[in-house]
């Protein structure tokens, strides 16, 4: 009896240490709204129960609501210096380190990340190893101090319970969730399937995500972080966005950069008000560069009218404090999931496609990478980090094989058959047309469906270019920001000059 009283003991002694480091504290830190002040962060975590982490005061404590219900959401707009501040959170030590106002900083963005084809066919998952290879980028770049924010601009996951979300950040350092977040909606956030026309009740709308990862929003005012005026369950309009475009609308200033966040499912008249109140922000607060931050580079599939990203890049060329920054206002976007300089001009780059982490497209070769920010040393820099890229073999063989086979099964097989119901009262020539035809119609056919199998589903097993191991390994070495010689500069201007352009 009591060996065994001692050998519990020791199981308890030893394996609940391991346990408690494993769980990882889901901390999310967010810069709060501009207007509140420089120096005001949103701390908050995602907990189990209303007394997880009561050594410290939370002042909101609540269920989440409507959506990913089994979470609680702790959350405080807290005034921090800059510089490190130390917080105990639920027993750990956490260390946020609040960039003084206009240093430079650095960090890392992605869109359109998958790796689970739970809701929607995650063509590159497996081929990149998204899953896997994400989380351990990440926590290796975080190991450095020097960085300073992570930006997801939609499309998370491409989740519709939290279930993935979860997974994946379960994978994540604490390391990487004590640094300042920016969390944009996408189209597959609000309809997992992409688009309302395929609505459903089991939809989110960006509410689990908004909570998920919270931001400090023009939504949130005094004691409340989100509006939740619209229930989804009691409007049941599945193919419309159901929640409030302000619980996404942030715009706050981190070092020497503005950011703008905002989802393209809200309608432009409502949000219009908004931007100007921002770029009223940025006219005071003076940013050396701007970031717009959004998710569909294009109109539809969810996004409302005038509210794509370029969209809204030309509205806030036309807001006075906003325009006085004249190319200095950059964009970033995903939804085309391919990684690209989106736009620029004689005088500057300044819009970003950073949308390839998983997914097919049609309109590039599979990419697989992440873009970094950095603006110190009296520069802006963004530079791609190509992890994986991947051929087009696939999309070939596809559409070649789709072709013949479209066309014999036409003409032999269709055009058989049509000729064979018409047997004596068609005329040879006519029956020639006829096989001709269907061959043709076959080979057309053929050759769509042979370009879609290709795209998504043969493609992906030819062996992809890898990069990994060499980026992965010189982060973990030196730092991601001496391992910029594996990546691709998209942008580098100098701050001087850029004010000097005005
Ligand atoms: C816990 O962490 C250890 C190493 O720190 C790792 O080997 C193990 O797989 C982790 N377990 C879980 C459940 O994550
Ligand atoms: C959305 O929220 C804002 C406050 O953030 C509020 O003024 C507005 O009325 C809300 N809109 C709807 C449709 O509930």
């Amino acid at each position: 009896m009591a060996h065994m009283a001692w050998g519990a003991w020791l199981v308890v002694a030893l394996v609940l240490p391991v346990i408690a480091q494993n769980r990882s504290l889901e901390l999310r830190v967010a810069k709060a709204l501009g207007s509140k002040g420089y120096d005001k962060v949103r701390v908050s975590m995602i907990a189990q129960s209303h007394e997880d982490a009561a050594d410290f005061p939370f002042e909101y404590r609540e269920a989440f609501q409507y959506r990913w219900t089994e979470n609680v959401l702790l959350s405080s707009v807290l005034t921090l210096t800059p510089g490190p501040n130390t917080l105990t959170i639920d027993g750990q030590e956490v260390v946020i380190d609040l960039p003084a106002e206009d240093r430079g900083i650095r960090g890392v963005f992605w869109a359109d990340p998958c790796f689970s084809s739970r809701y929607v066919n995650c063509a590159f998952g497996q081929t990149f190893q998204t899953l896997e290879r994400s989380t351990r980028m990440l926590n290796a770049a975080f190991e450095d101090d020097s960085l300073d924010l992570f930006g997801v601009l939609g499309d998370n996951f491409y989740d519709q319970s939290g279930e993935l979300t979860q997974e994946f950040f379960s994978r994540v350092s604490l390391n990487v969730k004590r640094r300042f977040w920016l969390m944009v909606n996408g189209n597959h956030d609000n309809w997992v399937c992409g688009f309302p026309f395929c609505g459903s009740s089991s939809d989110d709308f960006g509410i689990g995500q908004m909570q998920y990862y919270p931001m400090d929003t023009v939504a949130s005012k005094n004691d409340r972080i989100f509006s939740f005026d619209i229930d989804p369950d009691r409007n049941k309009q599945w193919n419309q966005f159901l929640n409030n475009g302000t619980n996404f609308l942030f715009y706050h200033k981190l070092g020497n950069v503005g950011f703008l966040g905002y989802t393209g499912a809200a309608d432009f008249a409502e949000t219009l008000p908004h931007l100007h109140a921002a770029c009223e922000y940025f006219a005071v607060s003076q940013p050396e560069v701007i970031f717009l931050l959004g998710h569909w580079n294009n109109e539809g599939l969810g996004c409302s009218q005038g509210m794509s990203v370029p969209e809204i890049h030309s509205t806030l060329m036309q807001i006075p404090g906003c325009s006085a920054f004249g190319r200095r206002v950059k964009y970033m976007d995903g939804h085309e999931h391919c990684n690209y300089v989106q736009a620029k001009d004689e005088q500057s780059a300044y819009g970003f496609m950073i949308g390839g982490h998983g997914m097919a497209d049609a309109m590039c070769a599979p990419q697989y990478g992440f873009a970094y920010l950095d603006t110190t040393g009296d520069r802006i820099r963004l530079y791609y980090f190509e992890v994986g890229r991947s051929g087009v073999w696939g999309i070939v063989v596809g559409a070649v094989l789709g072709v013949l086979l479209g066309a014999l099964l036409g003409f032999w097989g269709v055009g058989t058959a049509i000729s064979a119901m018409c047997r004596s009262r068609c005329t040879t020539s006519r029956k020639k047309r006829t096989f001709a035809a269907c061959g043709v119609a076959g080979a057309a056919l053929g050759g769509v469906a042979g370009y879609l199998l290709g795209m998504y589903f043969l493609n992906p097993i030819f062996p992809p270019q890898d990069r990994f191991d060499q980026i992965f390994g010189c982060a973990q070495a030196n730092g991601l920001h001496a391992c910029t010689h594996l990546a691709t500069l998209w942008l580098d201007e100098s701050t001087q000059l850029t004010r000097l352009w005005m």
